[in-house]
């Protein structure tokens, strides 16, 4: 629509000038705010732009190919894609308690970064003097209000604060005014397909944190092909009376890997094998969420899927917690 072409020509208009002949450098993780900031930008600059991908072995089925596909091969952005995956499970190898998993994770993923930055700064011909972040308006209020007042910690956030001054870089934030639901709309505007757009949210953690205890890649491997196959189910059952789908319909839905055996029976023999958890629910602000009330028929379509289709994995639950008093992740 219009007012969305006047605004992308803006915001192109408002980066040029910003920029000017210099070099930006963003850390695309595949999330919506990054990507959409990462096409904004590429829209403004082209070349001018690297992107970092990095890719902590973490992800989804396919993510990390799909982000490249995406990016370098139909945008013809420049992306730099860091395979940090055997760093990342070395250094949580043997550690079980979730926020040690999280400071991992989050410090290493900082020091990738930063490495990967640093590399490009030297390399290139023009001055390197930007950072790019895809920070939207609601994280703009929530760095400066309710969040710093909060005096438990529940859960410790990727956090890249301070980022840009510890490389030397500029701040670039080009989706700084936008409500989430206009982040969508400027990334399907700028030829994002809106599957990418409109994807649930996904942990920066990632995987590390709906693996249960020590993450082992045996586990992570598992766990991307059972969650692979809830949420293609998800994307799959049409509600009847909305004619949307039940991933449409939820709000964030997810497979948890839990590091138990029990026994099963699989033709005439015994099976002695992991479990996993669906998780699904409905939330307008993820402070609160109920869990999803899906059809029994998909839920059984499911558990018949991965328990036939992943082997290693003999039985499926359905989460039935709302938060409070649960969380939305397990970790
Ligand atoms: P919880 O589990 O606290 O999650 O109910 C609320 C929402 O936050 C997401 N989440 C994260 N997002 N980095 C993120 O970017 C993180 O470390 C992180 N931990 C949880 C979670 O997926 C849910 O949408």
């Amino acid at each position: 629509d219009w007012v969305m072409k006047d605004h992308i020509a803006e915001a192109v208009e408002a980066i040029r000038r910003q920029v000017g002949d210099e070099e930006v450098i963003l850390g695309l993780s595949g999330g919506v705010d990054s990507s959409v900031a990462a096409a904004l930008i590429h829209r403004a600059i082209g070349d001018q732009l690297t992107c970092v991908f990095v890719d902590h072995g973490l992800l989804r089925l396919h993510e990390g190919d799909a982000v490249m596909d995406m990016f370098a091969g139909k945008l013809h952005a420049k992306v730099v894609r860091v395979d940090a995956s055997d760093l990342f499970l070395g250094k949580l190898a043997g550690v079980s308690d979730p926020e040690a998993k999280r400071k991992i994770i989050g410090g290493l993923f900082v020091d990738v970064f930063k490495a990967e930055a640093a590399k490009i700064k030297q390399t290139h011909a023009r001055t390197v003097a930007w950072l790019a972040q895809g920070t939207i308006y609601p994280d703009v209020i929530e760095s400066g209000g309710a969040k710093s007042k909060k005096a438990v910690t529940i859960k410790s956030h990727h956090n890249v604060g301070g980022l840009p001054e510890q490389l030397g870089l500029k701040l670039l934030e080009p989706l700084r005014d936008l409500f989430k639901d206009e982040v969508r709309e400027l990334g399907v505007a700028l030829g994002l397909p809106p599957e990418m757009v409109y994807r649930h949210p996904f942990p920066g953690p990632g995987l590390g944190v709906r693996i249960l205890g020590e993450v082992k890649k045996e586990y992570a491997e598992l766990l991307r092909r059972a969650d692979h196959i809830f949420i293609e189910e998800l994307r799959n059952f049409i509600d009847p009376h909305t004619g949307k789908s039940w991933y449409d319909l939820t709000s964030q839905a997810f497979t948890v890997f839990l590091p138990v055996k029990s026994v099963g029976v699989m033709g005439d023999g015994r099976t002695y094998d992991y479990v996993v958890a669906l998780r699904a629910v409905q939330t307008s602000d993820f402070m609160t969420a109920d869990w999803a009330e899906l059809p029994y028929a998909l839920l059984k379509k499911v558990s018949g899927r991965i328990i036939n289709e992943v082997r290693g994995i003999n039985r499926v639950t359905y989460d039935v917690s709302s938060k409070p008093p649960a969380t939305i992740e397990w970790e």
